[in-house]
């Protein structure tokens, strides 16, 4: 049985103070939410506030990125150590806006997965096509190859250690959700290439929906038989939507 994870990304949001006002949040709506796991993704620079918040609460916290490389001479990076260091368990990979705006390949992406798991960190994998691949009708062949350039570098064992993350990129952020059966076609999709490797694996995995998931459209989503929970962006920034959500996976 795949144990529901629902995570919160933040992306460029907040402040120290917004911060501690969003956490306090959560901690106090949390108590009946058990089933689940829950996680939240913040600037780098954050990690140690949350790191004294959430400290022993049943909240996990996560970096959004890192680098590749071991510590070195390598200015403005993160490194794997260095988010172990703040207490992350996780760490988001290929985030599309990477991708898109700081040109990651999935070569890269790889490379990034390999460090976050060498270091014991759990990478959240982001996969997704966008708009125009979907109308062109690649969707499968995007995925699959975002998600074999981990497989070849790293070895179908590598899935036992990670998160996967389908987050079609005309979904985010847009306010267009894909249906719940659009995504559990992708979802399936996904672990159908994981179980042909390895069915054991493939079972195990825990893929995650992005892109526009809301309170009012997470248990449907959710409710899918591929999709184990969500990576949420804009409404992990409100207390009352991240718990609703938390309390649908729940
Ligand atoms: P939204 O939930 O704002 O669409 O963002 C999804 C996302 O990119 C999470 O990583």
């Amino acid at each position: 049985m795949r144990r529901p994870l629902v995570a919160g990304n933040w992306k460029m949001n907040g402040s120290r103070e917004s911060i501690e006002a969003l956490l306090d949040g959560i901690k106090s709506g949390l108590g009946r939410v058990t089933a689940i796991e829950v996680v939240v993704g913040a600037p780098a620079i954050y990690l140690s506030d949350l790191q004294c918040q959430l400290q022993g609460t049943a909240v996990a916290w996560s970096g959004q990125d890192l680098s590749a490389e071991a510590p070195g001479a390598y200015t403005g990076e993160i490194a794997a150590s260095m988010l172990l260091d703040f207490g992350c368990k996780y760490v988001i990979v290929g985030h599309s806006e990477r991708r898109a705006y700081h040109g990651e390949s999935d070569q890269l992406v790889a490379k990034k997965y390999a460090a976050a798991r060498a270091a014991g960190l759990v990478p959240i994998l982001c996969i997704g096509e966008t708009l125009e691949e979907r109308e062109q009708g690649i969707t499968e062949k995007v995925v699959a190859r975002q998600l074999n350039a981990v497989i070849e570098l790293e070895g179908i064992a590598a899935l036992a250690d990670g998160v996967v993350a389908y987050e079609p990129v005309w979904a985010i952020g847009t306010g267009k959700t894909a249906t719940p059966e659009q995504a559990q076609d992708v979802h399936a999709f996904i672990r159908g290439i994981v179980a042909d490797k390895d069915a054991v694996v493939a079972d195990g995995l825990r893929i995650l929906y992005g892109g526009s998931m809301k309170p009012d459209n997470a248990i449907e989503l959710i409710a899918k038989q591929d999709i184990d929970g969500g990576l949420i962006g804009g409404a992990s920034l409100k207390a009352e939507d991240f718990l609703a959500i938390c309390s649908a996976a729940n």
